[in-house]
Formats: C-alpha cells, structure tokens, sequence
C-alpha cells in the first residue's frame, strides 16, 4: 500500500499517496490546473507543457511530477502565465477558421483554453502544410484541426490496448531559429514538436482496431469526430441524458445525447453518445450502437390480447435486456398468479453464483472493474474477452500497461490482440472442455498450501507425473591414464622408459537423463513448463490479483465443479475473483427471480420465443419499450445498482401496465419498484430519483450503490476431481458475438447493423478449404443452418458464430456449452 502523505498546493493542504501526480491531487481537491494531454489512468505523454507548475521552486509538469510529503505547489507565477498564453497562441498559429461549423465548437478544448488564457492576438506565424482528411469507417480524421495532443494515441495504447495509432511526420516547415531566442522556452518546445507530426494509423493508410471510438471521445478539438455525427448538429443543441448502456453487464455510464429530429420533424433522435473519459471508456457498441429503440404507440387490441394470452399462460421466457424492476414485476407475477419463469443465462449464472459462494463464503463475488485495474496480476478464464466483455478487457490491457502487470490468458481461441497486450500477458491456448483444468492450475500455482484443505492438496500431488529430461550436467569422471615414466635401472644405472596406469578425476560435462516431478495439469492445458519461471519477473512484483471467470464456465457441462473451485481459488489464494455475467442485467434477474428450469404449456416471451411475444425489438405480437426508452436500474458487474433514464419517448404499454392489469401491480410508474428491490440479496430500499449518477473528481463512481455481499456457510463437501469428458474430434465452432455487436439490440443500430455470418480465422479457412464469402451448411444432429463465411483477422485460430442476427438461427446449434461440434459442408 502507498504510504498517506500531505502536500499543499496554493497553500492548501492536500492529502494523498506518494508517488501519485500533483495534477490528480489538484484534481481531487477542486484546484484547477490546466491540462490538455493528459488523461487519467493513462501515461503522460508531456506533449502539450500547458500544466506547468512550481514544486519547491522548481518548474514541473503537474502531470508528470509525482507528489512527494510535504511538497509545496504554485500553480502560477508570471512566466507560468506567460509560458501558458504563449502556448496557447501557438496552438492558435493555422487552426482553421472554422468554430462556426466545427462539430467541436462549444465544448472545444481549444477554445476553452484560448479563453482561459486570455489570447487576444497572435504573436507566432509560419506557412501552413496541406493536412489531408481521413476517412476511417466509423471515424473521421480532420488533421487541419489536430493538435498533436496525443491522447487519441495514448488512449488507444495505454487504455483500450489496440496501439493502433500512432504521430506520423507532418512535413511542416522548420521552425526559424530566431523563435527560440523570442519566445518562451516550453511553447517553442511544444511548436517545434507540433510542425513536425500528425495523427496516423499504424496499419497504413487505414486504421485497423477494434473500433471503440475511444479516440474521438478524448479528442479535445474537432479532429476525430464520428463520421455519422460529422456535421449533423451543434453541441449546445443538444440535450444529454445520462444512462446506463444497455449492451452489457458493463452498463457503463454515458450520455444519450438527443434533439429533435428535423425542422419538419419535432420526434427527438440519438444524435450521439459521449462519455466520462476520464473516469471510463466506453466500447464501441455502446457508442455507435444507440438507435436501438421501439416506437411503437398504444396498441389496446394488441394489449387485451396480451391479456388473454397472460390468462392462458403458465410461463414467462425472458432475456436478460431488461431492467431490474422489470425483474420483480417477473417475480411479482410469478408470486401471485403462478407463472414459472424461464431465463436461461441468469439461471446458470445463479448456479454457478450459489456454488461460489458455498465454497467463498461470501454472497457476491469479490472482484470488480476496478479491482482489474489496480492488479498487477490478471488471469482470464472462459471468455473472449475481446468481444464478451471490452471493459474488462481495457481494465486488463490498463493494468498491464500502468502498473507493469501480467497475467494469464486461457482460452482455446487464439487472440491477437490479447497476445499485443504485452509480453508479460501469457496465453494458454487450450483445448474446448480442459477449464476445469485451468482453475485446480491456478490452486496448484498459487494456492496458500498451508491452508488448502488437505483432500485437495493429496489431488494436487496425485496429479504429479516423474518425468525425465535429457540434461547437461557436469560429473567428474575417474579416468585411468597410462603415463610414461622415466625411472633409472637400479641394477645397470641406465634409465628406461615404463609405462603406468594413473587414476585421474576429471570434470566433464554430459547429458543425462534428470528426473523431476511436474502436474499433469501442464500437459492436459498444453502449457509451456516453463510458463511460471516466464511470469517470475512480474509475479514478484504483484501485490494485488484478479481472476476474470466468462460464460463458457457457467455453461460448461462441469459448471457445478468449477463455481467450487473458483470459490476456494477466492478464499486460499491471493486472487479475488470476477464473474462477468453474460448479458446487461443476468446479475440482476439472478438475484431477484426465481428461476424454473423448466417451461409449462403455454408461454409468454418476453424479448424471446414464446406463443404470444412481447418484444421491444417490434417484432412481437405486443410492443415493449427498448432500454434506451425506460427509466430503471441495472445489477451490473460491478454489484452496482445503477440507474438509466429515458433518451427517447415511448408511447406503447409497458409490462407495469400489464402488471396492473393482471392485478398485480398497484404502481403508476415502473421505478416504483426501485426501492422495493430485494434487500435480503443486497438491494437497498432507495428511491430512483434519489440515485446518484455521477464521478467526483478525484474519480469516485458515485452511480446508484453497490449491493452488500452477505456472509454464507460454507459447504463441507468435496470438491470433486478433473472428470474425464469425452473429446472433440471433428469441427468445433464457438458461440461468440463479433466486436460491436451483443444481441438484435446493437444490430438494430444503423451503424452497427449487419448479417450474422460465420467468423472464421485464417487457419480454419484453409483447413476447411474455404473463402470469404463462401456460403457453408453447418449442422447439428437433425438442425441444419445455411450462412456466409467472413475472414476474422483478430482472431488467431478456429471460428465463431454469433447470435445477435436471430435470422441466423445459431442458437439451436448450441445446448449449453459454447463450443460444439458439428459438420460444415460448403454449399
Ligand atoms: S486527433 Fe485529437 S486527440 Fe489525437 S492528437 Fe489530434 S487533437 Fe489530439
Ligand atoms: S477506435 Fe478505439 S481502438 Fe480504434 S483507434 Fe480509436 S481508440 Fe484505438
Ligand atoms: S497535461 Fe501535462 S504536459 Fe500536457
């Protein structure tokens, strides 16, 4: 732990850790330092100079100077003054002239700053360079209004973990000298950098990542903007609303940012989505994937159907895209007219979750986000990361690149861009159904062996094989030398020449056959035996841990096994340990439904197959809002309760309407529920309106509430052994959603919108002979689905289908696990 120290900046006395930067301690104590390039959680990159500041009487950057007990900071003094206005006046030197219809103008850095600084003219001058626009997909690059700031770049490398950009020359002129001798020292510095760079991608002419957007958020001018926001509207137009994003169990914060549609047309839109960068990036589904709402207005006849159908019905089918009051109508119904509720992702996640805590004694599991983000050591476990959960993904990639970590990576996909996330981040590629493997490794590895119980460690050494290897090693031999000898004849007096045999010792070196001991977890994972003396380095260093655990366990034939392992891993090693629930609210409907596992007669789907659907994607028999329409909470990964607002208006019914109806709703609004949430699984009675939403400062989330885990007794059966399962031998595809898309919500969004395919890599193209494009038969049994093969280069091995395109059908292909095998036959 870092040690508590006290520095005083402008004479106030602010508490904070050694080593944290002087420009985070202004930060959280409300002192206004300004800065451009810096961004928190990120490497400073000293490109702009702008926070300069005095530390005991000597010129630093507040962004780069670590504090230190007892320092003294002026944040300004005459030349600060004057280095900051020259700087200004810099960056002010061919900025086009074009606030007017910049996308930028009215929350532009640039401007702020030239404001703040008081720049009333302009002292600098040099001929400007043509700089090209760049159209990059989603993004547009206008590098006449780049500032060289570098946090696009930065943000990219340091926290989403793409390195896909990167400064490029500019082929600006040359600075004259004489500047040097006529202007401040750190804005000719920052000038002279300036002529000489622009913003460009790494792959070439274009940009190739997994395209979160990030880089247009940190963007303080209107360089990077959204090509489908470029132009559209002002800034100060708009109306931003702060929400949740519906897309995953993140449910990060951000803002709908909504006006009207047209002058002929009064109906509000999504023009954008931004977010609190400083405090948490935002993935790309989230971004661009934000028109995915039903508008649809009151439908009575459709409604006194859906009456008749809930009459008829013994069952209600959900997916997990709903909000928790939402959940506890469910529940409500279920209660008082009998209905057995049928989700299946929350009920493995509850399972899996009832196992854990049996075995962790604790309710919840320990980790969150921020608990990634803090580690110096992450293992992944049963998930693709990169497209299952891009959050926790840039906590991983942050804390590799932030705090010099490493981790593990098992998983049997291949994934390039796990493997750039650094040389001390190790994948294990294994095969489809070795995870319970993976977990006893990990309590091999790093179980406290003084506290394990005993029948696990007697397993763990039952699971020891002698192996020998051919090694160099250096023996001293006896070695018998004839020598010859001089000796004199006692007889004749004359010498003569005898020979002898000496014994002699001699070290030589020689290959022999060593025995040593070794797991047979190494072999059944195939992971290298020298995998731990790799991580020696940074596991040295590592004070703190965090097991990520992902969908292919809680669906995993051996999930029961593997929730008990997680939850020993949890209490005997220094791993706190994350499940990531698989969809936005399946934490949420776990802990507030009670789950059937099996469907009745007659069923009502809601966002799910059933003989009467409700649906807020529009296709159903009776239209629900879409959760960028509602008011409400989310359970997110983080065990935080947070709230979501209304971005744009619905006029349908929604389900407390129905609720009403059937008699069991006396609520007028469905956030009337929010205080009525379960306290016994940790919910709080808080009203909606009285829920937080917000960061401080110093980057406290201060959204909703966490839920309180709860102590549970511990169980006192044992853990069973690795089970022998029957392996795959023919093609095996994964249940996987491409990068930017979760489910038919983001494939409504017009950006986003696309045909469900086949993903494949390279390898598997050529193993099954076949080209993007090509169009295969995959089948299951007596299920046969027809789909277009597309090249996925982010991945390094196998393929993947998704099911955010339910025309596709591949969810019949899968009965729980979400690797199967099947036959593929080109059509
Ligand atoms: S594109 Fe924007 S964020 Fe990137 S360097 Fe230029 S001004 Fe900075
Ligand atoms: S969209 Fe994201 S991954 Fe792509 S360049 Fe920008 S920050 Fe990097
Ligand atoms: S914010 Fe410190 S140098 Fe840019």
């Amino acid at each position: 732990m870092s040690e508590k120290i006290k520095i005083t900046i402008d004479g106030k006395e602010c508490e904070t850790v050694a080593g944290e930067y002087v420009l985070n301690v202004a930060r959280a104590n409300g002192i206004f330092i300004p800065a451009i390039c810096y961004l928190t959680n990120c490497s400073p990159t000293l490109a702009c100079r702008i926070c300069l500041v005095e530390a005991d009487g000597k010129q630093v950057y507040a962004c780069n100077a670590k504090a230190k007990d007892g320092m003294s900071i002026v944040t300004l003094t005459e030349n600060i003054i004057k280095e900051r206005r020259a700087i200004m006046e810099v960056y002010d030197v061919n900025h086009p002239l074009e606030c007017g219809v910049c996308d930028q103008s009215g929350e532009c850095e640039l401007q702020n700053y030239t404001l703040e600084m008081k720049v009333d003219q302009q002292h600098y001058a040099i001929r400007d360079t043509y700089r090209p626009v760049k159209h990059w997909n989603f993004i547009h690059y206008d590098s006449s209004l780049c500032i060289v700031c570098e946090r696009c770049v930065t943000v990219c490398k340091d926290m989403i973990g793409d390195a896909a950009l990167k400064t490029v020359p500019r082929g600006g002129d040359k600075l004259d000298k004489s500047w040097k001798e006529q202007m401040p020292k750190d804005a000719y510095a920052m000038w002279n950098k300036l002529q000489k760079s622009i913003i460009g991608a790494v792959a070439g002419e274009q940009l190739d990542c997994t395209w979160c957007g990030e880089c247009i958020s940190v963007c303080p001018v209107g360089a990077l903007v959204s090509e489908d926001y470029h132009y559209t509207t002002n800034s100060w137009e708009l109306t931003k609303i702060p929400a949740a994003c519906a897309h995953c169990s993140a449910a990060c914060h951000l803002y709908y940012e909504t006006k009207h549609t047209s002058i002929e047309n009064p109906e509000p839109k999504i023009y954008r989505v931004t977010n609190e960068f400083h405090y948490q990036p935002l993935c790309g589904a989230g971004r661009f994937g934000f028109d995915f709402e039903n508008r649809a207005k009151k439908d009575e006849e459709a409604f006194d159907k859906a009456l008749e159908a809930f009459e008829k019905a013994d069952t209600i089918r959900f997916d997990s895209y709903i909000t928790n009051e939402e959940a506890l109508i469910l529940q409500k119904l279920k209660e008082h007219k009998g209905y057995r509720l049928i989700n299946e992702d929350a009920l493995r996640l509850k399972k899996f979750m009832d196992n854990y805590a049996a075995y962790s004694g604790q309710s919840l599991y320990s980790a969150d986000i921020k608990s990634i983000h803090e580690s110096q050591f992450v293992v992944s476990i049963g998930t693709a990361l990169k497209s299952d959960n891009p959050r926790v993904r840039y906590a991983f990639n942050n804390a590799v690149k932030m705090n010099k970590g490493g981790g593990l990576y098992f998983h049997p996909i291949k994934d390039p861009i796990i493997e750039s996330l650094g040389k001390t981040v190790v994948p294990v590629y294994h095969e489809p159904l070795k995870e319970e493997a993976a977990l006893y490794f990990l309590l091999q590895e790093f179980g406290d062996k003084e506290k394990l119980p005993k029948y696990i460690l007697e397993y763990l050494n039952s699971l020891k094989v002698t192996k020998t290897r051919e090694e160099e090693v250096e023996i001293t031999e006896k070695v018998v030398e004839v020598v010859e000898e001089t000796v004199v004849d006692k007889k004749t007096g004359k010498e003569k020449k005898v020979q002898k045999k000496v014994t002699k010792e001699v070290p030589k070196k020689v290959k022999k056959p060593v025995e040593y001991e070794v797991s047979a977890l190494y072999e059944m994972l195939g992971v290298s035996e020298d995998i731990m003396e790799k991580l020696k380095k940074v596991l040295a260093k590592a004070e703190k841990f965090t097991l990520i655990l992902g969908e292919d366990l809680y669906t995993h034939p051996r999930a029961e096994n593997l929730a008990k392992l997680a939850g020993l891993i949890d209490r005997f090693t220094d791993f706190e340990v994350m499940i990531i629930p698989p969809k936005t609210n399946s934490l949420g409907v776990a802990l507030i439904c009670d789950l059937d596992e099996e469907a009745g007669e007659y069923t009502i789907g809601y966002n799910a197959k059933g003989d009467f659907v409700l649906s807020a994607l529009g296709d159903g028999d009776l239209d629900m809002p879409a959760l960028n329409q509602q008011e409400g909470t989310f359970t997110n990964i983080d065990k935080r309760v947070v709230p979501t607002n209304v971005a744009l208006p619905y006029e349908g019914y929604v389900l407390n309407d129905l609720a009403k109806a059937l008699g069991v709703s006396d609520k007028e609004y469905t956030i009337e529920f929010t205080k009525e949430l379960p306290q016994e699984k940790g919910y709080k009675p808080i009203e909606f309106d009285d829920l937080p939403n917000r960061f401080l400062n110093d980057g406290t989330e201060e959204r909703g509430y966490r839920l309180q885990s709860k102590k549970v007794n511990l169980s006192r059966k044992n853990i069973e052994p690795i089970a022998q399962l029957p392996e795959f031998n023919g093609t095996v595809i994964y249940r996987c959603e491409p990068v930017l898309q979760f489910s038919p919500f983001t494939n409504k969004a017009h950006q986003l919108a696309s045909k469900g395919k086949l993903y494949a890599s390279e390898t598997f193209l050529k193993e099954m002979g076949l080209e993007e494009g090509n169009k295969v038969n995959i089948q299951k049994d007596d299920i046969t689905i027809t789909v277009e093969v597309e090249l996925d280069d982010k991945i390094g091995s196998g393929a993947y289908i998704g099911t955010f395109d339910p025309s596709v059908g591949a969810e019949s292909l899968f009965e729980g696990y979400r690797f199967t095998e099947v036959k593929l036959q080109k059509v």
